[in-house]
C-alpha cells in the first residue's frame, strides 16, 4: 500500500472516530435532536414546551433518534410522550426535571405505547413531594385529593431505563402498566422513610419485567408488584428504609388477573418494616391465584418482618378481617434467607382459611433477633410449608396470633 494510500485510510478512521465521538457520544442513535433547537434552554426555565417537540420530531423520524437533556435544572409542568413512534427512541436525561411543588392530577411524566425505547442519562426526575405529603391522606381514604405519580410508563415494549434517578415523588416513585419486555437497571430511587404512599416501582398487568442493579429508598414498598404482574425479575436490589418487596396487595377490586412467574434474587433490604411479603385482603371482591413466587438469597439487615405472607391484609381497618380471602396462593418459595430482625417473629404465614397456601417451600433460613421481646419465632396457619436445610427460627414454631 501506499504511503498516500494508507495515510488517507488513518485520516479517514481518525475522521470517522472523530464524528463517532461529537456525534453520538452516548447513544447509537442515527439522529439526535438536542434540545436546545427547540428554545432556550438555560438551567431554571420551563423546557415543558421544548419537550413537547423535541419528541415530536423524534418520534415522527424515520431514523432511530435521541433526545438529549443537558445538565442543570429545568421545570417541567408535565410531560407527556406517546407513541407509537416510527424508530427506536433513546431519551438521554443529563439533568435534572421538576415538577410543580402545586402539581395535582395523577400524572407528571408520562411514557405511553412505544416500542424500543431508551430512558437513561445521570438526571434526576424530581417530583417536588415535601409540600404534598402533608396532606396525603389516602392510605386512610379512598377519596382523597389525587396526588401525582412522577413516571408512569404505559403500554411501552422492548425497552430499557437506566441509570437515572427518581427523587421525592409526591405519589408512587414508578408505575408500569400494561408493558412487556422492561428492564430498570441501575436506577435509584430515594424519598424519606417518613414520606406517605411513595412506592418505588409499582408494576401491574405486564410481562417480563426486570430490576436489576438499582438502590431504592423510600416510605413505601420498594417494589409491589399488582395483579397482572407475570415473568417479573427483580435481582441486585437494595431496598430500605421503605416497606420492602412486596407481592399484592390482591383481591381488593373485582376482575383482577392472576399473578405468577416472579423471582427475588440477590437482593439486601435494610431497615425496612417488612422484608418479603405477599399480601391479599381478606372479604376479597372476587377469587383469584398468585403462583410461582420465587425469594431466594436475599440478606435482610434490621427488618420488622422479613418473611411474611398475609391474607388478612386490612390496613386501617378498611375491611373484613374475619371474612377469608379468596386468592388462592400457591408454589412459594422463600429459601436461603439470611441476616436480623428489629422484631421477634421472623416469619410469619397468614394463609386464607376458605384457600389454604399449597407447595410453599422455606429453606436455608438464618435470622436473628437481638432485642428484647423474646426469643425469635414463626407463625403459621392455613398453611404446611415444606421446610429444608437450616431452621432459624423453627418454622411454624409458635401459635398464629390474630392481630
Ligand atoms: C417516514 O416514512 C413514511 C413512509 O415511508 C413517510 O410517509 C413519512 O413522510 C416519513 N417521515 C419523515 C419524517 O420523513
Ligand atoms: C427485549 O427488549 C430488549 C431491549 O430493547 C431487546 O434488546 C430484546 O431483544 C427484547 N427481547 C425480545 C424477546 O424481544
Ligand atoms: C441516589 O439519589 C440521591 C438523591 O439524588 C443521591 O443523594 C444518591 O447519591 C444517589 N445514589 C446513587 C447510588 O446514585
Ligand atoms: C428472568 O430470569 C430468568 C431466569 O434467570 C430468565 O430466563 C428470564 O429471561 C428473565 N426474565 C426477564 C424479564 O429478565
Ligand atoms: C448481580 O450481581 C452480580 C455480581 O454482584 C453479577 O454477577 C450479576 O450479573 C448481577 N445480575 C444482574 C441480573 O444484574
Ligand atoms: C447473585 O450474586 C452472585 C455474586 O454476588 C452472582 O455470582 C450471581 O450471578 C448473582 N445472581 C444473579 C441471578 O444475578
Ligand atoms: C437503620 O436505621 C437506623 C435508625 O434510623 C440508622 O441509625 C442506621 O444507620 C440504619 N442502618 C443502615 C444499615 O442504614
Ligand atoms: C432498627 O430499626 C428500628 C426501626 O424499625 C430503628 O428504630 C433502630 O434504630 C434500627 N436499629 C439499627 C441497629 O439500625
Amino acid at each position: 500500500m501506499s504511503t498516500i494510500k494508507s495515510s488517507f485510510l488513518v485520516a479517514t478512521i481518525l475522521m470517522l472516530l472523530l464524528l463517532d465521538f461529537t456525534v453520538d457520544a452516548q447513544s447509537s442513535a442515527d439522529v439526535v435532536f438536542p434540545l436546545k433547537r427547540y428554545g432556550n434552554i438555560v438551567p431554571g426555565t420551563d423546557i415543558t414546551k421544548a419537550l413537547a417537540n423535541a419528541w415530536k420530531d423524534a418520534c415522527t423520524s424515520n431514523r432511530s433518534s435521541a433526545i438529549v437533556i443537558p445538565g442543570g435544572i429545568y421545570k417541567v409542568k408535565e410531560g407527556i410522550f406517546k407513541g407509537p413512534c416510527n424508530s427506536p427512541i433513546d431519551f438521554q436525561l443529563g439533568g435534572t426535571l421538576q415538577a410543580p411543588k402545586s402539581l395535582q392530577g395523577d400524572n407528571w411524566i408520562t411514557f405511553e405505547h412505544i416500542d424500543r425505547l431508551t430512558l437513561s442519562g445521570e438526571g434526576v426526575f424530581d417530583g417536588q413531594g415535601k409540600a404534598a405529603w402533608k396532606k396525603n391522606d389516602c392510605h386512610k381514604h379512598i377519596n382523597c385529593a389525587q396526588l401525582p405519580i412522577s413516571l408512569r410508563f404505559n403500554f411501552i415494549t422492548n425497552s430499557i431505563v437506566k441509570r437515572i434517578t427518581s427523587l421525592d415523588s409526591k405519589n408512587f416513585h414508578i408505575n408500569v402498566l400494561g408493558c412487556n419486555n422492561l428492564t430498570f437497571h441501575n436506577v435509584n430511587i430515594t424519598a424519606p422513610e417518613n414520606s406517605p404512599n411513595t412506592d418505588g416501582i409499582h408494576i401491574g398487568r405486564s410481562n417480563r419485567i426486570a430490576i436489576t442493579m438499582s438502590k431504592i429508598a423510600t416510605g413505601d414498598d420498594c417494589i409491589s408488584l399488582g395483579d397482572g404482574s407475570k415473568q417479573i425479575n427483580i435481582t441486585n436490589v437494595t431496598c430500605g428504609p421503605g416497606h420492602g418487596i412486596s407481592i399484592g396487595s390482591l383481591g381488593r377490586y373485582t376482575n383482577e388477573e392472576p399473578v405468577e412467574g416472579v423471582i427475588v434474587n440477590n437482593c439486601t433490604i435494610i431497615n425496612t418494616t417488612n422484608g418479603v411479603r405477599i399480601k391479599t385482603w381478606p372479604a376479597s371482591a372476587a377469587s383469584g391465584t398468585a403462583t410461582n413466587m420465587q425469594f431466594l438469597d436475599i440478606i435482610m439487615v434490621n427488618v420488622s418482618n422479613p418473611i411474611l405472607i398475609d391474607q388478612e391484609y386490612c390496613p386501617w381497618n378498611q375491611c373484613n378481617r374475619k371474612i377469608p380471602s379468596k386468592i388462592k396462593i400457591s408454589k412459594v418459595s422463600f429459601k436461603n434467607i439470611r441476616g436480623s430482625c428489629a422484631t421477634p417473629v421472623a416469619i410469619k404465614l397468614i394463609c386464607s382459611r376458605h384457600l389454604p397456601c399449597d407447595e410453599v417451600k422455606v429453606g436455608d433460613i438464618d435470622l436473628t433477633y437481638n432485642g428484647i421481646n423474646g426469643p425469635i419465632t414463626s407463625q403459621c396457619t392455613n398453611v404446611r410449608p415444606i421446610i429444608s436445610g437450616k431452621q432459624n427460627p423453627k418454622i411454624c414454631s409458635s401459635p398464629y396470633v390474630v392481630p
